[in-house]
């Protein structure tokens, strides 16, 4: 069974037919930019154009860097606010003319570890996936089991919002080396540890390939891994997250 899976972030939009018996990409993926501005109708015209490039007649799964729930946009931290309350399934739904499905991409990216990656021997116990880049996402699943719209990423870490200090993008805005890099995603990661004590942690995003660089000056109690499905995470974790519209 397939869906398409977009990725809505902050630089691209990339969508891709998955089959979601395997998790394989089945068609070469497609991007477009996030239009400048990115309000609600102008990220709906490119969701379309994506739908319309793979001529998509089928369900749609969507991940959007958010709080959404029932397909409703609730927080804006990396987007434009002008999407705060607006109903992102209805928009992508009447931009495609298909059935959408719209999670956050946190959620999308730890749903497609769980199931194909880093987390598929790991469906007992707690496992955290953050995701690394323009903010930080995450994802808990306890047995198997996703507990959505978590915002770690916004813990207050020395007074400031953990994204602010340990994302991909304040390593690049603040030019840090690996070694203090590390040491600050270290510091965010034990606070995580102190308060949830997951089994296992999944560091996602971009950033995720080159775990050996930073990986180093992490020491927690957890095992840490890379995801493994890197780039299409975002994709396949948003086709899955649409798995009940087939
Ligand atoms: C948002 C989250 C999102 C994360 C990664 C954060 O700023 O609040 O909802 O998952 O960025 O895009």
């Amino acid at each position: 069974m397939a869906v398409l899976g977009i990725d809505i972030g902050g630089s691209g939009i990339k969508g891709a037919p998955v089959d979601l018996q395997t998790g394989e990409i089945i068609a070469e993926r497609f991007r477009l930019p996030t239009p400048d501005p990115a309000k609600p109708k102008a990220v709906a015209t490119v969701v379309g154009e994506i739908a319309r490039h793979f001529k998509w007649e089928g369900a749609i799964g969507s991940g959007f860097p958010a709080v959404v729930s029932n397909g409703v946009v609730y927080t804006a931290a990396n987007i434009s606010d002008k999407w705060i309350g607006v109903d992102a399934a209805h928009e992508f739904s009447t931009a495609t003319g298909c059935p959408v499905k719209v999670i956050n991409d946190a959620d999308a990216a730890g749903l497609a570890e769980m199931r194909y990656g880093a987390g598929k021997d790991h469906q007992k116990g707690v496992v955290l996936l953050v995701t690394l880049g323009t903010g930080i996402g995450s994802a808990i699943f306890t047995d198997g089991t996703l507990l959505p719209n978590t915002e770690f990423g916004h813990m207050r870490i020395r007074g400031k919002d953990a994204e602010h200090r340990a994302s991909d993008a304040a390593r690049k805005n603040h030019h840090l080396g690996w070694k203090p890099y590390g040491k600050k995603l270290n510091e965010f990661l034990q606070e995580m540890e102190r308060l949830i004590w997951p089994d296992l942690i999944i560091v996602g995003g971009g950033i995720s390939k080159s775990s050996d660089k930073f990986f180093p000056y992490l020491s927690l109690h957890a095992k840490v891994v890379a995801a493994q499905l890197l780039n299409n995470a975002g994709i396949v974790g948003a086709a899955l997250g649409a798995e009940d519209l087939t």
